[in-house]
């Protein structure tokens, strides 16, 4: 798997570190567990987005772009990590941002990954609707302007996720674990693409469970795959086959970005065993289905923590509510 034609800006800091969880393994009674930590990896509050960005913004660049359009939720961690690779870059950032999710209130409208643009400096454009959206976009394009898809999520955003799998693949044989199962977020759908295709084109014996906080299990797989087929066209690979993936959706409870008690708990149980912060968008959500998995788990469970502290920021009122003092 050779990566190196793709002109790649470097954001991020890898590897990430792949650290044993034994506490959260004792308190679910299953097999041994790890957390592949693409939480802490550097730029602008870390996060699963910068392994993307760095292809995505690798071609802008190489393409004389000045500019770079983006989209998602108020929270979205895509759009935060986006501002800050365009501030390091020194690129113009157009985040064209919906009220997607039906929250209220300062800490999620104006605080979380939302300040954190402002200060990176991008210009954030909130819309109500779609038809909004499309005007405030038609606005700030022009031809120096490159437009990332939601979530970095196209074949070339996904290369990011296949190097990821053989950065884990690596990480784990040299503990000698050379069969696991990794489990992962699954939202606009390209890291869990590139990390089946990784995994796959690797020849790994292990699986990868792709868990959906947003659509519906098949379309979720459909997502996955024709992103998996893109990325692998971009390699000169046929479309993978992707029989060791398996995608569900039973975690997202009344809809993306809407919390749930299952969500609230996992997150305080990771606090507590481990120290690590969940967000309650992506990671709290795969991690219910992933306490699911691991107590009747056989083999090693690898969680892919892919970020979105700030976004619990967001929902800083509720999580006082249940954790914080009286
Ligand atoms: C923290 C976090 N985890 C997981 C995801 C899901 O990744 P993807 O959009 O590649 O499916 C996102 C996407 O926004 C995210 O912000």
């Amino acid at each position: 798997m050779d990566l190196s034609a793709f002109p790649r800006v470097a954001l991020g800091s890898w590897p990430t570190p792949l650290d044993d969880a034994p506490r959260l393994a004792a308190a679910l009674g299953g097999p041994p567990i790890l957390i592949k930590r693409d939480d802490v990896n550097g730029l602008g509050a870390g996060g699963n987005k910068l392994r993307k960005l760095e292809f995505l913004l690798g071609q802008a660049l190489e393409q004389g772009a000045d500019t770079i359009i983006t989209f998602g939720a108020l929270q979205t961690n895509h759009g935060r990590q986006t501002a800050a690779a365009c501030a390091k870059l020194g690129l113009r950032c157009e985040l064209v941002l919906t009220a997607k999710v039906p929250m209220e209130g300062d800490a999620y409208e104006r605080s979380g990954n939302i300040v954190l643009d402002h200060m990176f400096g991008a210009n954030v454009h909130v819309c109500a609707d779609a038809e909004e959206s499309a005007a405030a976009y038609e606005k700030v394009n022009h031809d120096k302007a490159v437009t990332l898809p939601t979530g970095g999520s196209n074949g070339l955003g996904t290369l990011g996720y296949v190097a990821a799998a053989a950065e884990l693949v690596g990480q784990l044989h040299e503990r000698g674990i050379d069969n696991a199962l990794v489990v992962v977020p699954d939202g606009s759908g390209a890291t869990a693409a590139g990390m089946a295709l990784g995994t796959e084109l690797l020849g790994w014996p292990g699986t990868v469970h792709a868990v959906s906080v947003s659509h519906p299990a098949a379309e979720a797989e459909q997502v996955l795959r024709s992103l998996g087929a893109e990325a692998a066209g971009l390699l000169g690979e046929p479309a993978p086959e992707l029989g060791h993936v398996t995608v569900t959706d039973d975690t997202v409870g009344p809809g993306y970005g809407v919390p749930t008690p299952e969500m609230w708990s996992v997150l305080k149980l990771f606090a507590e065993t481990e120290g690590v912060v969940l967000d309650p968008v992506y990671t709290g959500k795969t991690a219910v289905k992933f306490r699911e998995i691991a107590a009747v788990g056989e083999v090693p469970i690898v969680f892919l923590h892919t970020g979105g502290l700030p976004g619990f920021y967001g929902y800083a009122p509720e999580a006082v509510a249940r954790f914080g003092p009286a």
